[in-house]
C-alpha cells in the first residue's frame, strides 16, 4: 500500500481531492462514499472544485459503505441525508444514483445482499474512500469482523457508540444495529482510498499498516489490496514505524505515478 504523509488535515483534503479527480474527470466512474467528519474536508474540496468548474459527477454514481438499522433514510444522522448533506446535494450526481444500505427493511440479511448485488450490477466500485475507527473498523466492520465477510447486520462496539454519540443527542440515541459494506465487498473495490487525521487515529492507523493482517484491526485488509492508498496527517501517522521511507517513497515516486501533491 502506499502510504502519504501530509502536514496537516488540510492538504490530506487537497491530496485526497486530487486523487479523487483523476477518477471524476472520466467519462464514467462508480465512487465509494464514506461518512464520519473525516472524509467531510475532502468533500467541500470537491464541491468547490465542481462549483469552480473543475469536475463534474453528472455521469457518475456512488455507494455509500454503511446505514444505521431503524433510522429512517430521513433522520437527519441516517447516513443516506448525511452524504446529501455534506456531498451530493451539492453536485450534479443524479440523486437517484447515490445508494445506501437500506437499513429500514425487515429482513437486513436480504437487504444487505440486494446491495451487493446492486455493486456489482453497477460493475464494482471504482474508488472507496474510507475513514477508519479508533478500534480500526472500516464502514461499520467492527473489530472481529470475518475478512471476506459480506454487505449484513452488525452490532457496533461501545466505543464507536460513544464515538459517534456526538452526532446524536447522547449515545443511547445511536443505533446499536447497521448494515455495511463486508471486508469481502470492500476489497472488490478497484482503489481503496483511506483517510486519517488527529493523533486518536495514530494507533489504529499503525495497526493498519504496520501491524498483522488481522480480525483485530478490521482496517489491515488493506495489505492483502492490490491497490490501497492511506493518506494521514502528521499526528495520525505518529506511531509509524517507517514513516521516513514512506515519505522518502513518495517524495522520489516515477513521475508517471504522481497525483498532484498538494
Ligand atoms: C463511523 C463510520 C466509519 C468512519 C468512522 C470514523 O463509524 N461508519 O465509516 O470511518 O465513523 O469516523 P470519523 O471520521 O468521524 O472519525
Amino acid at each position: 500500500m502506499e502510504v502519504i504523509i501530509c502536514p496537516d488535515a488540510e492538504a490530506v483534503a487537497r491530496t485526497a481531492a486530487d486523487l479523487f479527480a483523476t477518477y471524476i474527470t472520466r467519462d464514467t466512474c462508480t465512487l465509494g462514499l464514506a461518512t464520519g467528519s473525516t472524509p467531510v474536508a475532502t468533500y467541500k474540496e470537491l464541491i468547490r472544485r465542481y462549483e469552480a468548474g473543475e469536475l463534474s459527477f453528472k455521469n457518475h454514481q456512488a455507494f455509500l459503505l454503511d446505514e444505521y438499522v431503524g433510522l429512517d433514510r430521513d433522520h437527519e444522522q441516517s447516513y443516506y441525508r448525511t452524504i446529501r448533506r455534506e456531498l451530493t446535494s451539492h453536485i450534479d450526481i443524479d440523486d437517484n444514483r447515490v445508494h445506501s444500505p437500506n437499513g429500514m427493511s425487515e429482513n437486513p440479511s436480504e437487504a444487505g445482499r440486494a446491495y451487493d448485488d446492486a455493486i456489482k450490477e453497477a460493475g464494482g466500485i471504482d474508488l472507496q474512500l474510507l475513514g477508519i475507527g479508533t478500534d480500526g473498523h472500516i464502514g461499520f466492520n467492527e473489530p472481529g469482523s470475518s475478512l471476506v465477510s459480506r454487505t449484513r447486520l452488525k452490532t457496533l462496539h461501545p466505543q464507536t457508540i460513544k464515538d459517534n454519540a456526538r452526532f446524536f443527542g447522547s449515545p443511547e440515541d445511536v443505533p446499536i444495529h447497521v448494515l455495511t459494506q463486508g471486508l469481502g465487498t470492500i476489497s472488490e473495490a478497484r482503489h481503496l482510498l483511506l483517510l486519517a487525521t488527529g493523533e486518536g487515529k495514530a494507533q489504529a492507523i499503525a495497526d493498519t499498516v504496520e501491524g498483522p493482517v488481522a480480525a483485530v484491526c478490521p482496517a489491515s485488509i488493506l495489505q492483502l489490496h492490490p491497490h490501497a492508498t492511506v493518506i494521514v496527517d502528521e499526528a495520525a501517522a505518529s506511531k509509524l514505524k517507517l514513516a521516513r521511507y514512506y515519505r522518502y517513497a513518495y517524495d522520489n515516486k516515477p513521475e508517471w505515478q504522481q497525483i498532484q501533491k498538494a
